[in-house]
């Protein structure tokens, strides 16, 4: 990077994952030089932002596409973690990254949240795939149809790289577990939790007692939110220093995986803490029957997700950043009665409110 102050141009601060991330680099031994600028909606989030961590804000949504073509034309490096499906938004960071390249000739770099959702198949339970996905292996990622999930966007980032105005890294997200901590969240600022096991958690303390779809033979990668922001940082960190060992464009695919569970074994834990917090009287999940499945998660497609195969290697990030998780699977089933308490208060606050 040639200019002596870097401009980041950062979405999905107030998040689960950009939280994380964004603390730890502001961690960086070089952050008192770098010039970051947060998309932020919430007004009170903003202005702790700018006047607690010293963040430039920029008020506004991923639907304020001006904005983001402004604010990434201005960004060495923009840091994408909002909603990895939102295509307007995108192309608006494209279009930001295109008109600053072809004015000031330089590779801005984007570094993109997508998700291992990419990889799910139709098991809803049934079976555990045997087919497990290296991110070394680019023929098997180019092979990935753009109707998979998420993939849309992701083509979208990689197009930029092949066009040739940006150098575009794609983060690929396992199911991410553990209690988000740090500055951000200690100021109430950014999301404690993550996604899924919130979703089932909710649905089973409503249910009375844990399900599983099919017997729950599917298997997903996971990975600790400390070890995820890890990951980014790594690899931040690299492309500050020593870009050339990157992969970046179609070979810039990154999975974020440390270790595997089966479906059957999230319900269990569920279940278990269902017993010990006295909200069911047997840990072991029950079938959901199509009426529930539909009740619970609304959709079909949720059904499918979270009961699907999504296995990977995160092969990329282990051999060139020397990224070496330090959580497994013990510790997301470990903190699963934590978050089934989490989400039970959340009800009985509610049952009170109403
Ligand atoms: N958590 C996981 O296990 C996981 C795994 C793989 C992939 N992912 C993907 O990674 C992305 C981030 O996940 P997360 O767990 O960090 O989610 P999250 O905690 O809900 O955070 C989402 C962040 O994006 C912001 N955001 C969302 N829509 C926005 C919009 N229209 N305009 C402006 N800001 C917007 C949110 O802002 P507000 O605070 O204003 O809502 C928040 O800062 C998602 O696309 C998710 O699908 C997550």
């Amino acid at each position: 990077m040639s200019s002596d102050r870097l401009t980041i141009f950062y979405t999905g601060a107030t998040g689960y994952i950009g939280g994380s991330v964004l603390q730890r680099i502001l961690k960086h031994p070089r952050a008192s030089t770098f010039d970051i600028t947060v998309l932020v909606r919430d007004a009170k989030k903003a202005k702790m932002l700018e006047s607690k961590f010293g963040l430039k804000v920029v008020q506004g949504s991923l639907e304020d596409t001006d904005k983001l073509t402004e604010e990434s034309e201005n960004a060495h490096i923009v840091i994408h973690t909002a909603d990895c499906d939102h295509e307007p938004a995108m192309k608006a960071i494209l279009a930001g990254l295109k008109k600053r390249h072809e004015k000031l000739g330089d590779k801005p770099i984007l570094i993109h949240t997508s998700g291992a959702a990419v990889l799910m198949d139709e098991s809803r339970g049934r079976f555990a795939s045997d087919k497990v996905v290296s991110d070394l292996d680019i023929a098997a990622l180019g092979a990935l149809p753009p109707s998979a999930p998420h993939h849309v966007v992701d083509l979208l980032a990689i197009s930029a790289d092949t066009e040739g105005y940006a150098l575009s890294y794609l983060i690929f997200p396992t199911l991410i577990f553990g209690t988000a901590s740090g500055p951000l969240y200690d100021a109430g600022i950014a999301k404690k939790y993550s996604i899924a096991i919130p979703w089932m958690a909710d649905a089973f303390l409503k249910r009375g007692r844990a399900g599983v779809v099919g017997t729950g033979a599917n298997i997903w990668a996971n990975v600790h939110i400390d070890d995820t922001a890890e990951f980014y940082y790594l690899l931040f960190d690299a492309i500050l220093t020593d870009p050339s060992k990157l992969g970046h464009g179609r070979e810039g695919y990154y999975f974020v995986e440390a270790d595997e569970q089966s479906g059957y074994d999230i319900s269990k834990a569920i279940g278990e803490a269902l017993v010990a917090l006295g909200r069911a009287d047997d840990a072991e999940p029950t079938e959901l029957t199509p009426e529930e499945r539909v009740q619970m998660f609304g959709s079909e497609y949720l059904v499918t997700l979270l009961w699907s195969n999504a296995r990977c290697r995160a092969d990329r990030g282990r051999k060139t950043l020397d990224w070496k998780p330090k959580y497994g699977t013990k510790d997301l089933l470990d903190s699963i009665p934590h978050e089934v308490e989490v989400v039970l208060k959340k009800q009985l606050a509610a049952e009170n409110q109403s």
